[in-house]
């Protein structure tokens, strides 16, 4: 019988604070604390600003019916993109290559109920997803480098060369898991 895999979301409250103070902060009696000068990442979601760039309308009119006009998520249909990971992630490869593979909802999606999300390989141009990947980066996950067509257009042949199949409900197998995991 195949296991659901854990998710974080089922922790309560309380857990969930006792693990977020223990990555900030550390653990003085085991000697591993925080670099006090590590970058500290805050998504602040949209401000007013937000609404009046550009980006905004192509997330609102691309990613708005599944995640929210604010990417405040919708239950039952796509989690909320505020603080995700794959946002704040120094790396900007994995925001660019959601965004043109889609995803298939095989972890908490299972669950959810979630349809796939759509891939926007052939929705946008390199520079409109540059836009859009910068935007959603810096308000909802804290980075706010720049991400240029260029970057995008060597994530599609890398993602190409990879075999990673474009396209809604073509996206790459992954391998099974096993049965006992
Ligand atoms: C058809 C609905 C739909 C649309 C439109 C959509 N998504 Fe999604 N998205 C989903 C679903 C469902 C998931 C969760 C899949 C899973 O993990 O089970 C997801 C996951 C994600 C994730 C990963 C979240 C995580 O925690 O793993 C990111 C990032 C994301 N979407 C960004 C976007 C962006 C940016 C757009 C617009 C270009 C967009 N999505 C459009 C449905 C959608």
């Amino acid at each position: 019988m195949s296991q659901t895999p854990f998710s974080t979301k089922h922790l309560t409250d309380e857990d969930a604070q006792a693990i977020a103070t223990y990555l900030l902060e550390g653990d003085e009696l085991l000697g591993n604390t925080v670099d006090p000068g590590a970058k500290r990442i805050v998504a602040a979601g949209l401000s007013n600003d937000a609404y009046a760039d550009e980006s905004y309308k192509t997330f609102a009119n691309n990613c708005g019916a599944c995640h929210g006009a604010k990417g405040e998520g919708r239950e039952g249909i796509a989690p909320t993109l505020l603080g995700n990971s794959v946002f704040s992630l120094d790396d900007y490869y994995n925001s660019v290559a959601v965004v043109l593979r889609g995803l298939a909802p095989e972890y908490s999606g299972l669950e959810d109920g979630y349809m796939p999300m759509v891939s926007y390989e052939d929705q946008m141009t390199d520079a409109h997803i540059a836009g859009l990947v910068t935007f959603v980066r810096s308000h909802f996950g804290g980075q706010p480098e720049t991400v240029t067509a260029q970057d995008v257009q060597a994530i599609r042949v890398s993602l190409d060369k990879g075999g990673f199949t474009p396209q809604f409900h073509k996206t790459a197998k992954r391998p099974e898991r096993p049965e006992s995991m």
